[in-house]
């Protein structure tokens, strides 16, 4: 994961999930070779997180009903 030299922030990709259900679960994998949940976020219905791709996590796994934005477009889990 790239890193700004100057200010030391990570440049990853930013992702918004939004909750169209109670209890939609925003899942964190690890990056690297052993891949495994690291953190699990819930969410309520019209809740909404910001998150990032980092370092520490390469892929999101999202359970429940939400929609969720990236800079590839807009997708909708079904039910
Ligand atoms: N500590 C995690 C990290 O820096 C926090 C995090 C960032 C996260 N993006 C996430 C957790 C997406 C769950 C889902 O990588």
């Amino acid at each position: 994961m790239a890193q700004d030299k100057e200010n030391g922030t990570i440049q990853g990709d930013y992702f918004v999930i939004k909750a169209k259900e109670n209890g939609v679960h925003v899942i964190g994998l690890t990056r690297g070779h052993d891949t495994r949940f690291h953190h699990t976020e819930k969410l309520d219905k019209g809740e909404v997180m910001i998150a990032q791709f980092t370092e520490h996590t390469s892929a999101v796994k999202i359970r429940g009903k939400a929609v969720v934005m990236t800079r590839y477009g807009t997708v909708e889990t079904d039910e």
